[in-house]
């Protein structure tokens, strides 16, 4: 049993989120004890309820008592003992929270919309508690901060728009991000997808775009809130209205390369203009030795799994995407990502570099930098916003092969599983701000 349970284990871990299962098991008890589906064609509604609600005061009280865990664990934090806490002895994996979390309530919330407590069948599931645990941290920040969230930053595929799709001008998210920027906030795409012309930006993101450049509600000063982080951490762009029109001036720096597009309603920033002091150390011979290590990797990979793909290198990444519409399994993505992830970990440059290999679906990157350098930047680059007041929203929060999970560093973050999911945590935002 050991031996089988620890090989499971091995395997798995990368696709598992030990708190999330951690929780999981706890409500598995009163679900097995109080919901088991006994005869449920006997029993009256009076009583059908009645254990519904015994079955809710369980639930809750864990949630309570993870609540409790977790301020624990941020009192320990804070006294620079964070290792000491009993939430890591339970949890050996769990990061830093930026807020407590108000489990409790939330769960109560979410209760309310998805009847968890009701179900007699279906015990509390993966989902119930990735969507609490969002819930709780919207609490965290809202009751936190008397003006709650001020930069809220977004993945693109997936969390803004389907896997490898653009944000057209029907896209329900557009509102929410506007009504975002006219409440004063900040907002960043911090996407991996990498390019350095404005214009690649635009043609993803237009539905938005010009929806911003359109809005008469919208000041100048809120449009500006918008900014874009591509590549994970390497490329940054502003909103600029005034690349709404043709105009002839367009000097190209070294730094602004393709930056040329006068129609983008984007404008690229110099580096210099943004790099966090940590990140101006990066060294250009350590880039390409990493990108070197990555590109041979993946072509080993190629080889050995018989991939039909091709193989792309790029200023600041490179990966593989499949051959004119093909797809590739589940496996041979992360095969391929846990391949080249190992190797870069073991050579000399990636101690001395971040980076991030990740599953794109369908692909495999391996991008200099991570979100959670992309997210700090877009927090300097407004000023110094706190992390606590940040909240990035994505799609990829395992711990290997997923890219949003490095935000956690640097943020509040919220996991959603897809582009629907974030327009409703938005909406779930503004009405738990008493909207
Ligand atoms: P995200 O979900 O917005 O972070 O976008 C990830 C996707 O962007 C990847 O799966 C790729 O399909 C695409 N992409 C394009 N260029 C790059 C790059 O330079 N690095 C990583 N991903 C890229
Ligand atoms: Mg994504």
């Amino acid at each position: 049993m050991t031996t089988r349970y620890r090989v499971e284990y091995a395997l798995k871990s990368h696709r598992r989120d030990q708190l999330i299962e951690w929780i999981k098991g706890l409500l598995a008890v009163p679900f097995v004890l109080h919901s088991q589906p006994t005869a449920v064609y006997q029993e009256h509604s009076a009583q059908l309820s009645a254990v519904a609600e015994g079955t809710h005061q369980r639930y809750a009280d864990i949630f309570l008592d993870v609540e409790n865990l977790i301020l624990d664990h941020i009192n320990h934090t804070r006294s620079q003992n964070p290792g000491k806490s009993k939430l890591k002895l339970l949890v050996p994996t769990v990061g830093t929270f930026f807020t407590p979390l108000y489990l409790e309530d939330a769960f109560k919330y979410q209760d309310r919309r998805r009847c968890i407590s009701r179900r007699r069948f279906v015990a509390p599931s993966f989902n119930d508690v990735r969507l609490i645990l969002n819930t709780a941290q919207l609490l965290g920040i809202i009751r936190s901060f008397p003006s709650s969230v001020e930069l809220i930053t977004f993945d693109g595929d997936l969390t803004l728009y389907d896997d490898g799709e653009n944000l057209t001008e029907d896209n329900p998210v557009i509102p929410r991000i506007t009504r975002l920027l006219s409440q004063g906030r900040k907002v960043g795409i911090v996407t991996a997808a990498g390019y350095t012309e404005a214009s690649k930006y635009y043609a993803r993101l237009k539905g938005l775009l010009d929806a911003i450049h359109s809005s008469t509600l919208l000041t100048e000063s809120q449009k500006n809130g918008l900014i874009v982080m591509g590549g994970e951490s390497n490329f940054l762009f502003r909103y600029d209205d005034s690349r709404s029109q043709s105009s002839s001036s367009s000097s190209l720096s070294p730094d602004s390369a393709g930056d040329n597009d006068n129609n983008s309603k984007l404008a690229y920033v110099p580096r210099k203009e943004w790099l966090l002091d940590e990140m101006k150390i990066w060294r250009e011979d350590d880039i390409k030795e990493l990108l070197d290590i990555a590109e041979s990797v993946l072509r080993a990979c190629v080889s050995n799994l018989n991939l039909a793909v091709a193989v792309l290198r790029k200023d600041r990444a490179v990966g593989i995407y499949p051959l004119a519409g093909s797809k590739l399994h589940r496996e041979q993505l992360e095969e391929t990502v846990l391949v080249v992830q190992n190797t870069i970990e073991r050579s000399s440059v990636g101690s001395r570099l971040p980076f991030c290999a990740f599953n794109g679906g369908n692909d495999v990157f391996v991008d200099i930098g991570d979100k959670s350098w992309g997210v700090r930047a877009c927090q300097q680059y407004f000023g110094g916003i706190d992390p606590a007041r940040t909240l990035h929203i994505g799609d990829q929060f395992l711990s290997a092969g997923a890219n949003d999970f490095k935000a956690r560093r640097a943020s509040t973050t919220a996991w959603i599983s897809s582009p629907a999911e974030t327009v409703q945590l938005l909406d779930e935002l503004h009405e738990l701000e008493g909207h």
